[in-house]
């Protein structure tokens, strides 16, 4: 949500996702860049903004703002905070420069030491060549981000959209970049998580490509509108069918190795073991989260 609309900062409650981030950053425009970090501080104190994540992507290090971005938001309103976003990271140093300075304004807030976590957007090929490194850059970490728009720039890719498919292109044209964010975020313990698709109108294709990144194993997708947000609940929690097959593999595998003492059975016409059971417990801890309930057998 830009943070210097109040119309959409009074939205952004009411729309049901996991996480919120308000916007200091490129929705934010030049002018408004110091008077939105108020409006921001306002909205997290006022507003009742439930269990969600809260997050505030504060300017990118090669700009001016983001020290008093760090300082004002908080300062401000670093209680119900739980997290800042860097933007346009390229360097590890960039990530342990923002833990320094989150350190410094924690102790004078008299917040506990640690409070803020960060979460990191790679969107330059500076950035994705440097994500091993930055990924295990500070304890503060939590997520590592895609910015798919900001990365076609980087790249000087040929296109006008960002984060969209490209008909032209025979594969996806971001595979790479998917996977290496993907094991950098996953070698680390990060969550991994997919940027924006502009193209907010079109919601089929929205719905297609979210697909990309959840099959390789990514733990969700931006939202940019509500209709967005829907689409995203859906397909990134699983369906009742693979909750209830997870379960049943953590109970046949649970019954194989404690009462027979087997590493590997049979379960149904495939065997399991326990690489079956880590994948079991993925679904099983995604469907808890999004609400599901074992049926009955
Ligand atoms: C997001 O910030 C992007 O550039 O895609
Ligand atoms: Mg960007």
């Amino acid at each position: 949500m830009p943070g210097s609309s109040e119309r959409f900062l009074e939205k952004a409650p009411t729309v049901p996702a996991d996480m919120t981030f308000l916007d200091l950053e490129d929705s934010v425009a030049p002018l408004e860049k110091e008077g939105a970090r108020q409006k921001v501080v306002r909205a997290i104190r006022e507003l009742d903004w439930d269990d969600r994540v809260l997050c505030v992507r504060i300017n990118a290090w090669d700009t001016r703002w983001t020290y008093g971005d760090v300082i004002e938001v908080v300062a401000g309103a670093g209680e119900r905070l739980d997290e800042v976003m860097l933007p346009k990271v390229q360097t590890a140093a960039e990530v342990v420069a923002l833990d320094l300075l989150l350190a410094q304004v924690e102790q004078n807030a008299g917040l506990p030491e640690g409070h803020i976590g960060i979460e990191a957007q790679i969107e330059t090929t500076r950035g994705l060549i440097n994500v091993e490194e930055i990924c295990a850059a500070s304890p503060r970490l939590e997520t590592i981000i895609f910015g798919p728009a900001d990365f076609a720039a980087s790249m000087e890719m040929p296109v006008l959209t960002g984060g969209v498919q490209i008909p032209e292109y025979p594969g996806d044209h971001f595979h790479y970049v998917f996977s290496k964010i993907l094991m950098a975020g996953r070698a680390n313990g990060l969550q991994v998580i997919d940027g924006p698709f502009l193209k907010i109108r079109e919601i089929d294709a929205f719905r297609e490509f979210c697909q990309r990144t959840r099959v390789l194993g990514y733990d969700g997708k931006w939202a940019l509108h509500p209709d967005q947000v829907t689409v995203l609940n859906e397909i990134f929690s699983p369906t009742q069918e693979q909750f209830d097959k997870a379960w049943a593999i953590l109970d046949a595998y649970k019954e194989a190795t404690e009462s027979d003492r087997k590493g590997a059975v049979m379960f149904g016409d495939e065997m399991i073991d326990e690489a079956s059971r880590k994948m079991a417990l993925k679904f099983v801890s995604r469907g808890e989260r999004a609400g599901l309930k074992r049926s009955a057998s």
